[in-house]
């Protein structure tokens, strides 16, 4: 595997927590893994604890409190008192289905600092034939009023792909009406279950250049009311992202079990090494794990990123997805128009089908 880095180390700022792997919804753009960490095997209260104590020590500002759905875990409220006592500002990422106005309450007296809930679509049938749920977009509304009066920031983050592409502006009318401070208008990632979906899910480049252009107006639009955050799609883009601000550089994922990844999709990478925070610190796995080590900073990089002037900047793009679409993780990220597997991305967004869904469920 690829050297370890001599690039100066920078605290990480952010930890993802993954709660839990267990999700009322079934959505098919699913970024987390094919095998989901089962019930028995999740960290208890007292692990997470420390975990985040550790987190505080490290340089950790802020935990995003994830799943699966994180209110699938009955002991939310002890962990959500937990990261407030690390001194960390707790975001907590849910699907709304599950968490009942009390429960908020009662996570907002607790410490939680701020909530994102995930919509799947402005129009309730087809938001609901998305999530592979019945009603859950009547629940995301009801949720979100309650988040925004209990004066709690509100996020909304919308999933788009083909089906739904055209409708952003519906969706950003959408957070306005339900007071957000920002939305977030993710375009699909090819990672875990998405995959498995991506002839469905894939937009075509016209939908693509469409929704760049509105997102556009629609920031001009209502500058002052909302924040649109929005990035190129990357099968469109001429370069990659620095995924998640570069490989172990700014944040740490702990998943449900225990394991500490340097991002979201690491475990799809085959041969890396990953330590668990039963064995170990936190400050110990940032420093010295081999997985955290793999690709950190540039030392790990092969032509054409090796002395590409922007591998500062991008970090040779995202990992898991060269090793998706290649086969090496220390390839160029494909969608860089510099790969010589670039090509590949070019023809796999020309592939779509519209047979249905295939759904998660755990
Ligand atoms: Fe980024 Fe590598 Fe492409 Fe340069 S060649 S832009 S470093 S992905
Ligand atoms: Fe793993 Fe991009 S999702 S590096």
């Amino acid at each position: 595997m690829a050297s370890v880095a001599r690039a100066p180390l920078h605290n990480p700022l952010g930890l993802l927590a993954e709660l839990t792997h267990r999700c009322p919804l079934g959505c098919p753009y699913c970024s987390n893994p094919l095998a989901l960490d089962p019930r028995e095997d999740e960290l208890d209260t007292a692990t997470w604890t420390r975990v985040f104590r550790e987190a505080s020590a490290l340089g950790v500002l802020q935990v995003h409190l994830s799943g699966g759905e994180p209110a699938a875990r009955r002991d939310l409220l002890a962990i959500t008192a937990a990261a407030h006592e690390a001194g960390l500002y707790c975001n907590l990422i849910t699907s709304a289905v599950g968490l009942t106005p009390k429960r908020l309450a009662a996570l907002a007296t607790a410490g939680l600092d701020h909530v994102q809930i995930s919509i799947q679509d402005s129009i309730a049938s087809s938001a609901d034939h998305i999530a592979g749920y019945d009603g859950a977009f009547a629940r995301k509304r009801a949720l979100a009023q309650e988040v925004v009066q209990l004066d709690l920031p509100l996020t909304v983050n919308a999933v788009v792909h083909r089906a739904n592409i055209d409708r952003i502006g519906e969706m950003v009318d959408l957070a306005l009406d339900l007071r957000a401070s920002r939305v977030e208008i993710a375009h699909v990632q090819y990672h875990g279950w998405a995959l498995a979906n991506r002839s469905r899910l894939m937009p075509s480049r016209a939908q693509v250049e469409r929704a760049l252009a509105l997102v556009e107006e629609l920031r001009h639009q209502h500058r002052g009311r909302i924040v649109i955050d929005a990035v190129v799609p990357d099968y469109y883009a001429r370069y990659p992202k620095p995924c998640g601000g570069g490989w172990a550089r700014r944040s740490l994922n702990v998943t449900p079990a225990g394991k500490v990844l340097p991002c979201h999709a690491a475990e799809s990478i085959t041969g890396l090494e990953f330590w668990n925070v039963r064995d170990h610190s936190l400050t110990d796995i940032w420093l010295n794990s081999p997985a955290f080590n793999a690709f950190r900073g540039t030392a790990w990089m092969k032509e054409p990123c090796m002395n590409c002037p922007r591998r500062e900047q991008d970090f040779g793009g995202c990992r898991c997805q060269a090793f998706a679409l290649t086969g090496d993780a220390a390839a160029a990220d494909p969608v860089c128009h510099l790969s010589p597997a670039h090509g590949l991305v070019a023809a796999l967004s020309a592939v779509t089908e519209d047979s249905g869904y295939s759904y998660r469920r755990y």
